[in-house]
């Protein structure tokens, strides 16, 4: 998809024109119409109205009340609008900015996000015809600002598609030794360092978790650790990122049911979307040092396969009881957290994975799960989600949970029963964060779609990748937040 700017006078033709109207914002809006249908559209959020001008066809979108303050609206919006022209088989699209110049970013990225669809593996006797071409038609003031936004948008956009992608790929087509292939690649690409932690490696350096989690399937376990150092300080302490990168969960030994089990293809979301953040923070060329640690392992039942009973010491030490080989996330998360804080000494790390079915029960699709052992920064990834429109709540850590996971032969079993599941996979996680301010997403409900939006297609979403890339936004301007200088207050009255 191609994007230019454009003064409202010196506009190409396009086969389309969209509009975005506010519930309130109909007036200025008119000139734009002299069809009395418009009087009848509401501006209801992300309702639209289509019509036609001799060849130029005309789109409305609502933006509802509370235009021009949530850019997730207009993210959506501009998806709607392209996901619509796309059904009409046009190419080349206009958008009307007017006074929501500030919003370009996010109707860049809306645009890309909602013109996505998987369809490498579908036969078709032709590519269908999609929006290739936005203009952005600006105000004279504006354009400037509005180039540059597009570009960020572009690449944030671009970064959410390359997850989706990725993400979208069955597990006969990526595995561990694949996916940190494309991850290489990707590196190359964006002149990250990488560096792939095979099985000799891993066995050298005692990630005994991943590895266990490894063994029924006969592709092997990679540790993929990608560095971008921006910083005015090479050494300064990182921000680290780590994802979980299951690519297929069949449950192991302590198989999953059949019905949806094809859906455990996108048990690598939260690694895969690790990768597509740390490339845009590189292409945006933020000023901060992040480290990517991406655990990747296939979960199968092969005879070599790890079994319910057996007692795993993982990086550091810390011994774990394997009570169900299905709950291997948090397997092989302890490993790359552990690593994460005794090589990396992180001023901060943020980890997200598809982690349980009980979070679901909890949020539902909507909303992923949140969990931290620091007040500071967990209200920068509150105040990131805020900013990206990528749905979080805040779940509790406490004592009570560790009790539930504790062990009679190590120092913790991997399954804390059924009461609280999303809450006792994250205080396992928390005994590898140990002291460094860590934060926690489950994003197994938020991770894939299985309907299609009128702003997005189904299949992986690329959930985090925006959170992500604002977070270490923040990370470059303020650091990381001390517990007292927590700023909850400031945000919740904005
Ligand atoms: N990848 C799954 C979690 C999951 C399930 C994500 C369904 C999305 C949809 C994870 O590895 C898992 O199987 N967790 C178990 C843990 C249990 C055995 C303690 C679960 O949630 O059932
Ligand atoms: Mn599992
Ligand atoms: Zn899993």
């Amino acid at each position: 998809m191609n994007f230019s700017i454009h003064l409202a006078n010196h506009s190409p033709d396009a086969d389309a024109r969209v509009c975005f109207v506010g519930e309130f914002s109909k007036p200025s809006l008119l000139r734009e119409l002299k069809d009395v249908s418009l009087r009848e559209f509401s501006g209801k959020k992300l309702s639209h109205l289509l019509m036609r001008e001799g060849k130029v066809r005309k789109l409305f979108v609502g933006l509802g009340p509370e235009t021009g303050r949530d850019a997730d609206v207009f993210r959506k919006a501009a998806g709607l609008a392209v996901r619509q022209i796309n059904k009409l088989g046009l190419t080349h699209v206009s958008f009307i900015l007017g006074d929501h110049a500030a919003m370009a970013q996010a109707m860049t990225e809306g645009a890309l996000i909602g013109g996505y669809e998987f369809e490498v593996f579908k036969s078709q006797s032709a590519p269908p015809v999609r929006v290739s071409q936005i203009d952005f038609v600006v105000e004279g003031r504006s354009a400037g600002r509005v180039s540059e936004a597009v570009e960020r948008g572009r690449i944030m956009g671009e970064a959410v598609n390359r997850v989706r992608a990725l993400g979208n790929l069955p597990g006969n087509v990526i595995n561990p030794e694949t996916l940190a292939e494309e991850a290489v690649t990707l590196a190359r690409r964006f002149r990250l360092k990488s560096m792939v932690f095979n099985r000799k490696m891993l066995e050298k350096g005692g990630f005994n978790g991943l590895l266990a989690v490894g063994d029924g399937s006969k592709s092997e376990p990679r540790l993929i650790r990608l560095d971008y150092r921006g910083a005015k300080n090479k050494s300064a302490a990182p921000l680290v990122l780590v994802g979980k990168a299951i690519t297929f969960d069949s449950g192991g030994i302590s198989l999953k049911p059949g019905e949806k089990m094809d859906e455990m293809k996108f048990d690598k979301m939260g690694g895969v979307a690790v990768l597509g953040a740390i490339t845009a923070i590189a292409a945006l060329k933020l000023p901060v040092n992040v480290t990517a640690l991406i655990s990747s392992a296939e979960n199968l039942p092969g005879s070599r396969a790890y079994r319910p009973g057996d007692i795993i010491t993982s990086y550091d030490g810390k011994t774990i009881e394997v009570l169900n080989t299905d709950a291997e996330g948090r397997i092989v998360l302890a490993d790359a957290l552990a690593y994460a804080r005794l090589e990396l000494k992180p001023a901060a790390m943020v980890d997200l994975a598809t982690l349980t079915g009980a979070c679901i029960i909890a949020l539902g699709e909507y909303k992923a799960g949140l969990f931290s052992n620091h007040d500071g920064f967990l209200d920068q990834v509150q105040k990131a989600a805020r900013q990206s429109g990528e749905a979080l709540w805040h779940l509790p850590l406490g004592p009570e949970y560790h009790e539930q996971i504790k062990s009679d032969v190590a120092l913790a079993k991997n399954t804390g029963g059924r009461y609280g599941g999303a809450i006792t996979a994250a205080a396992f996680l928390e005994k590898w964060a140990e002291k460094v301010p860590w934060a926690h997403l489950d994003i197994a409900g938020t991770a894939w779609s299985t309907r299609e939006h009128p702003y997005l297609g189904k299949g992986a979403t690329g959930y985090g990748v925006r959170l992500l890339v604002g977070l270490a936004e923040q990370f470059a301007d303020e650091g990381v937040f001390s517990k007292k200088e927590s700023p909850l207050w400031e945000i919740q009255q904005a």
